[in-house]
């Protein structure tokens, strides 16, 4: 799915973080500075727990036959995904619809146009995946995604102004949300096991499946 990805060639190493301190949410989202989590925060949503221990094992259960048919791409330079391998889906067992519908009806609104099948993305625990804005040709304004076997941090940092930006931590089952100018004017990646530290935290990066829903562009 290399077509829905436009790399952007930055990367802004944050050095201070200022935290939420009011929202209750300072455990999974962190940025540079309380205006900017409050303003776009809204638009970013992280749910703990999404899924059960059974749930994220259906998952499992039905996604890796077909990634392990592939190998992990590790050498393609330019690649805004280092470390992957992936697959589509458009049909799933009955367990496993079960779990999507949940995520699409909190992501996205009645009646609105999905994209047909889901996206799943290995990461090899050496793996990460470059700043980049998904393609606004082929996806909507959502882009909702199950985080599987790994926590891991997701870095959103604004395009016009790379001071600025907002780290969440994805726990294992969690499901993210990321909605209009998050998804739109912030470049979104996931960082490697070195560079994994949530506020000052450092957070294991092991191999990590994410399930993503998007709507198709309005
Ligand atoms: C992508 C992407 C994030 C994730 O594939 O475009 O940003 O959670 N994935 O794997
Ligand atoms: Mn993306």
């Amino acid at each position: 799915m290399k077509w829905l990805l436009t790399v952007l060639k930055q990367s802004y190493k944050p050095a201070v973080y200022i935290s939420r301190v009011s929202s209750g949410r300072a455990d999974v989202v962190v940025g540079s500075n309380p205006e900017l989590v409050r303003a776009v925060g809204s638009q970013v949503e992280v749910r703990t727990g999404f899924i059960s221990e059974e749930e994220e094992a259906a998952l499992l259960r039905e996604l890796e036959p077909s990634l392990k048919r592939k190998r992990y791409e590790f050498d393609h330079w330019d690649d805004a995904i280092h470390g992957y391998r992936e697959t589509e889906r458009v049909q799933w067992g009955a367990a496993c619809e079960e779990i999507l519908s949940r995520v699409r009806s909190v992501a996205f609104a009645d009646g609105s146009s999905l994209l047909g099948p889901v996206h799943v993305l290995d990461l090899d625990k050496a793996g990460y995946i470059k700043p980049h804005v998904d393609s606004v040709k082929f996806c909507g304004s959502t882009i909702a995604g199950l985080s599987l076997l790994s926590d891991s941090i997701m870095r959103l940092v604004r395009v016009d102004a790379p001071s600025e930006w907002l780290d969440l931590l994805l726990p294992r089952r969690s499901l993210y949300i990321l909605r209009d100018k998050a998804r739109y004017d912030f470049t979104h990646e996931i960082l490697k096991d070195e560079e994994s530290v949530f506020n000052g935290q450092r957070v294991n990066r092991e191999r990590r499946i994410s399930v993503i829903c998007r709507n198709l562009p309005g």
